[in-house]
């Protein structure tokens, strides 16, 4: 299925994004794909963090794994939603979620 999820900038407007959920894409992923400053400078392996978002509504159903908590240890500015949006696969749970993109 195709879900939509919300990409918030820094004037608080939101902007939808449609992604499919079929593809094993990443956030990171389909945040680049859909044109968004995101990076993804180490190609979706939790290296760079420059792939960083703050979730600002919603809920991801995985938790950040050890190699996803040691990079968010190393950004300058972390919240208490921080995460790496490679290590987020594209779910039908994730529609409507509404992110912040940091980077690195
Ligand atoms: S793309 Fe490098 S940590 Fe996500």
């Amino acid at each position: 299925m195709d879900i939509t999820i919300y990409v918030q900038d820094d004037s608080g407007d939101r902007h939808p994004l449609t992604l499919p959920t079929d593809m094993s894409l990443s956030l990171m992923e389909g945040l680049k794909a859909g044109e968004f400053p995101v990076l993804g400078t180490c190609g979706g392996m939790a290296l760079c963090a420059s792939c960083h978002i703050e979730v600002l509504e919603g809920q991801v159903p995985n938790e950040p794994q050890d190699a996803e908590w040691s990079m968010l240890d190393t950004v300058p500015v972390l919240t208490d939603r921080s995460r790496l949006a490679c290590q987020i696969p594209l779910t039908d749970e994730l529609d409507g979620l509404v992110v912040r993109i940091i980077g690195s």
